[in-house]
């Protein structure tokens, strides 16, 4: 989901929707944070190869249909979620249930997309794959018409961040794609991604993927009962800085459930006012997006897509997570998969 703008002016209402004038909410934070150099840049790396085309937008199919029996959520007709993002934090063993569904669902849709992925594709092939596979399972996709989004999945090539729109460009060889996959079933939402390859990729793609997955797992295994929000971040930024990547600011891990994105805000960045504590029943995905450049992003003029700013790759992985007494269970693992952080 998107995060906080980073620039406000003084009189306007502040990011974080308290309803508070910016000045009298985060400014002063934000400004303590500038000159401790936390928005910084991450060490240069070395220049991305050359001779990838910049990815272009293609076009965009007309809307897929829902079979009436799926039941839809709230926001299927206006575009617009109801509801508060603060509540119902906690969830019950009877949700939980619901949620274990969900989760494990969108697994075995994000497998199926990312198992058919060739050179020669299309990122609205994909998006058809999805769709059936979400579906074939009783479920909703969530991203369709979430805030106008218009397709089923997102489909995110090279230095696309996040919210890429399915759509007519064909996937080439070397090219990564991240596929991210969200699933509306029995009431709760599942949300995970995955970055692949296009057959054969460069190295320096290749270990921009597997860093930045185990940027996740570094950030999922700080979360127990009374660990902060920031701890994730700080993790994930610490191991991506090491190798010399910019963490993406602008989007944010979120609370998920009832609701696509409610709190908390998980920031993949160390924020050191993200200090919401981890608490037994709490649902939430961690998603970091990491660039071989820059952490800075351009929007392209359809709205959704997020470039980085000096068109090197981004890549990004992201799991639904459930908080536990002995601390935290991934729920959007593949079939078979241990828990990464069993006791
Ligand atoms: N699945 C994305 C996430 O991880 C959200 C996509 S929302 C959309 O939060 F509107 F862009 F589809
Ligand atoms: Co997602
Ligand atoms: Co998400």
């Amino acid at each position: 989901m998107r995060n906080a703008p980073p620039k406000t002016n003084p009189n306007d209402p502040c990011w974080c929707d308290s309803g508070k004038k910016y000045k009298k909410c985060h400014q002063g934070r934000d400004l303590l944070r500038q000159l401790q150099g936390l928005d910084a840049e991450a060490p240069a790396t070395p220049a991305a190869p050359l001779g990838f085309a910049p990815v272009r937008p293609g076009k965009i199919a007309p809307w897929r249909s829902v079979p009436a029996h799926i039941v839809k959520p709230d926001y299927s007709f206006s575009g617009k979620p109801q509801g508060a993002r603060h509540k119902n934090l906690i969830k019950g063993p009877e949700q939980l249930a619901r949620m274990r569904k969900a989760c494990r669902a969108a697994r075995e849709v994000l497998d199926e997309v990312c198992a058919a992925v060739r050179p020669g594709m299309t990122t609205d092939e994909l998006d058809g794959l999805a769709h059936e596979g979400y579906i074939k399972r009783g479920g909703y996709p969530s991203t369709l018409n979430y805030h106008g989004f218009p397709k089923s999945v997102c489909t995110s090539v090279n230095e696309v961040i996040c919210h890429g729109i399915p759509d007519s460009r064909v996937l080439l060889p070397g090219d990564i794609v991240n596929v991210d996959v969200t699933i509306y079933l029995d009431g709760m939402h599942g949300d995970c991604s995955a970055t692949v390859a296009v057959g054969a990729i460069d190295e320096a793609s290749a270990k921009l993927m597997a860093i930045t997955r185990a940027c996740l797992m570094l950030g999922i295994g700080t979360i127990k009962p009374g660990s902060l929000i920031r701890d994730i971040g700080r993790a994930i930024e610490s191991h991506a800085h090491l190798h010399g990547y910019g963490v993406v600011r602008a989007f944010v891990g979120h609370g998920i459930g009832e609701m696509f994105h409610m709190d908390p805000q998980v920031p993949h960045y160390y924020d050191p006012a993200a200090t919401f504590i981890c608490r037994p029943g709490m649902t939430f995905t961690v998603e970091p997006m990491i660039n071989q450049g820059t952490w800075k992003h351009d929007s392209w003029s359809d709205s959704w897509t997020a470039v980085t700013a000096d068109k090197k790759r981004s890549a990004q992985y992201e799991h639904t997570i459930l908080v536990t007494e002995q601390g935290v269970e991934v729920l959007t693992l593949a079939d078979g998969e241990q828990q990464p952080f069993a006791f």
